[in-house]
């Protein structure tokens, strides 16, 4: 038996403007089940962070329906309840408020739910403790590295048990050790909480930890892969596209592709 669909989108559009409208998004059918990983990846400019924000009702759609949990998001009488109680949030930047530490960061979500203090403490030290914080609860972001400001910000996330956490960039201003242990824990919550996670990353080692591996191009699901096998084949066209356009562009390279710049760009020239 496979898993319930958590989120489905149906015909979803998006256009920006009026005058000169802008086609972000061109009618996307998405369905994701209960504890998937999946990893959206696309040139910038394709439509991900537009298609996340609608999928998070952070958006409304110009055309077509989002349904999650069972819930198409028109119906839905207090948009801003539902959101807070179903869907987790992960941007870029951690978004932490800087006066409050990381336990009252955590809880800041659970203000949705009748809920004690002492049970929403109770509950921030845990996730804290989940994200391998506990000891880091009465610090304050400042006191905090990257990577464990992007840890709160996934506690915070999880808060309220959401059905889906979206993640758009997570580790976009993180290095690579950072980004490596921020992917660990996703894979460990997926694995052992049963986590559904939507990630928009252009980071292909981030989209490697990923079950299923879309590709958006022009506002519509160029490919959906979910073998292993057409997963690293995708994410190896998708880093030889972002190469040869950075050799094009004449863009620096890392160095041990400096010297062979010249050769692909002639090759490519011939393409
Ligand atoms: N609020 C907005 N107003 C006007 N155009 C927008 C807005 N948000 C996104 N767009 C446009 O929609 C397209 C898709 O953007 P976006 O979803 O942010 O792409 P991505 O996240 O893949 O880089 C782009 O052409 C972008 O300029
Ligand atoms: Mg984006």
């Amino acid at each position: 038996m496979s898993n319930p669909i958590v989120l489905e989108t149906r015909k979803l559009t998006r256009t920006f403007g009026e005058r000169v409208p802008v086609h972000a998004l061109k009618g996307v059918d998405l369905q994701v089940a209960a504890g998937e990983i999946l990893a959206i990846i696309g040139p910038s400019g394709s439509g991900k962070s537009t298609l996340l924000n609608l999928i998070g009702a952070l958006d409304t759609p110009t055309s077509g329906e989002v349904i999650i949990d069972g819930t198409p998001l028109a119906q839905v009488r207090n948009i801003d309840r539902f959101r807070g109680k179903t869907i987790g949030f992960v941007f870029q930047s951690h978004n932490l408020l800087p006066t409050l530490t990381a336990a009252e960061n955590v809880e800041v979500p659970m203000y949705e739910q009748p809920m004690r203090g002492r049970a929403r403490r109770a509950r921030a030290v845990e996730l804290l403790t989940l994200v391998g914080l506990g000891n880091r609860a009465d610090h304050l972001p400042s006191q905090m590295s990257g990577g464990e400001r992007q840890r709160v910000a996934i506690a915070r996330a999880l808060a309220n048990e959401p059905a889906i956490v979206l993640a758009d960039e997570p580790t976009g201003n993180l290095d690579t050790v950072n980004t490596a242990e921020i992917m660990a824990l996703f894979s460990r919550l997926n694995q052992e909480r049963g986590l559904t996670l939507v990630l928009v990353t252009h980071n292909t080692e981030v989209a490697a930890a990923a079950q299923r591996v879309i590709t958006i191009r022009d506002g519509m699901i160029e490919r959906d892969v979910t073998m292993q096998s057409e997963i690293e084949r995708e994410l190896l066209l998708f880093k030889s596209s972002v190469l040869g356009q950075a050799i094009l562009r004449g863009e620096s390279l890392p160095t041990e592709l400096a010297a062979a710049a010249p050769a692909l760009q002639a090759l490519l020239e011939q393409v």
